[in-house]
């Protein structure tokens, strides 16, 4: 028998001299009597099928005729090319073997938001969800090429945790066992403590935050890549951010240029991200946001439509450095050369998406950050093992977070975050 082959495979190299054989699902099926014509889609790929009544066993064509959409089935037979035929190509079947019955499917073409989304786990079947998500994990695999070719190690942070490394309003708070704890904002704290042994570390991490806020770039559970670099300064941590972001998109590129066709992505507009990026000072954005009719006050944080007013007709991400100290967390280093800011960037991404990465320099001056912990509001208890850091041998330091879906929604064009992912998860829904 011969082995079966990937969809994929077979429209590239046709095999038009012997049998070949295909497993996967009834994507759409139609019958007229003596002949049953399915499309057939497996992980890389679909496929016209003929199965006509006469060629294989009767019991066999009765199968086919019985097999609805999302059964699943094994095809035998000759490959014929055939230009009206997705790819070309179609598969006239000698034997066909119903493997798994399929219910009617609860999907048809119309369909609202709120019905695709609970029956998430057989929406991800479609062929656009599955584009993205192949586009993620060659975003990914960009990533950790990347970093591994550039000698980071990745390490474990915990999940569990005390700290609010990035306050108190978005911690999900968790009994744990008589004490308690939070689910992870941020693993950077850890990150910095890493440092001490391996210098350069990274992590890819779920992280949590309450956000009750219902927004197209906010998730309750999103996938973190954290960085952080001992020797490091935000000058230097911005470079790593743009070869890092550069090499995640380039192998999307390679590797997935069909499906980000299919979602409607000019692989042309990906190419351009190279580094450099963009540089803008925060005092600049807020002179562009006045020109073009915000009413914004130097101090006052960027939301999602600042962001957007200065980057939607932008082609490369830009960096917004030396926000005023107020609008970032406790952890930012000072900027000696301007006390009122410090040493952070934000990436947003072009063409209106917002911001990807929030990065910085960190503060190693105790004092200050004693300071700043308190200016905070936030009891030093639970941060007692943070400060020691800077009491053992501290050297300045870099690092930074990348939301994983909010590249993904920048790069396949998505409208809204919770396609970025396969089981969204937001303030409205944690099913299925
Ligand atoms: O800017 P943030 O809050 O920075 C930190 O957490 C730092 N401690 C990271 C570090 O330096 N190690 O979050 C980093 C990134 C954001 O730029 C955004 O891309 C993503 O995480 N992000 C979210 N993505 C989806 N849903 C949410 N609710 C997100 N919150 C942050
Ligand atoms: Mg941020």
């Amino acid at each position: 028998m011969c082995p079966a082959s990937h969809i994929n495979d077979l429209l590239k190299e046709p095999v038009l001299d012997l049998d070949v054989e295909v497993r996967g699902w009834v994507h759409r099926t139609r019958s007229s009597g003596k002949i049953v014509f399915d499309v057939l889609r497996d992980a890389t790929g679909i496929i016209q099928v003929t199965i006509k009544k006469g060629n294989l066993p009767d019991m066999e064509f009765e199968s086919a005729q019985m097999s609805h959409i999302e059964s699943s089935v094994i095809v035998r037979g000759r490959m014929f090319k055939d230009d009206r035929a997705p790819g070309g190509y179609e598969i006239r079947a000698s034997s066909f073997t119903l493997v798994g019955t399929s219910a009617p499917y609860p999907i048809t073409e119309y369909q609202s938001e709120e019905l695709l989304l609970d029956n998430r786990h057989l929406w991800i079947r479609s062929r656009e969800q599955t584009a993205i998500m192949k586009v993620k994990a060659s975003l990914m695999k960009g990533a950790r090429d990347w970093l591994n070719s550039n000698e980071f190690y990745e390490v474990t942070p915990p999940i569990f945790t005390q700290n609010a490394c990035e306050g108190g309003v978005t911690l999900f708070k968790l009994k744990y066992f008589d004490d308690q704890a939070f689910l992870s904002q941020s693993a950077q704290m850890y990150l910095e403590a890493l440092i001490f042994s391996l210098e350069k570390v990274y992590a890819i991490t779920p992280s949590f935050r309450a956000e009750k806020s219902r927004t197209t770039r906010h998730l309750t559970e999103f996938w973190h890549l954290e960085l952080e670099e001992a020797w490091t300064d935000s000058k230097l941590n911005m470079e790593i951010q743009e070869n890092l972001v550069s090499a995640m998109v380039a192998k999307a590129v390679e590797e997935r240029s069909e499906e980000l066709k299919l979602l409607g992505r000019d692989v042309a507009d990906l190419k351009e991200i190279v580094p450099p990026f963009k540089r803008v000072t925060y005092a600049q954005m807020i002179d562009r946001l006045k020109q073009k009719e915000f009413e914004i006050e130097w101090g006052a944080d960027l939301g999602a439509a600042e962001e957007r007013a200065v980057t939607e007709d932008e082609k490369v991400p830009t960096f917004v450095t030396n926000f005023p100290r107020e609008c970032k967390a406790f952890y930012m280093k000072e900027d000696p050369d301007d006390p009122k800011t410090v040493k952070c960037a934000d990436l947003l991404a072009p063409e209106g998406y917002g911001e990807i990465i929030g990065g910085s320099e960190r503060e190693t001056d105790l004092a200050k950050l004693l300071e700043r912990l308190e200016a905070n509001n936030i009891p030093t208890e639970a941060y007692q093992w943070y400060l020691d850091l800077r009491k053992f041998g501290s050297v300045p330091h870099s690092g930074f977070g990348l939301g994983v879906e909010r590249v993904v929604r920048w790069v396949c064009k998505l409208e809204h975050i919770r396609d970025a992912v396969p089981f969204p998860r937001t303030v409205a829904r944690v099913y299925p």
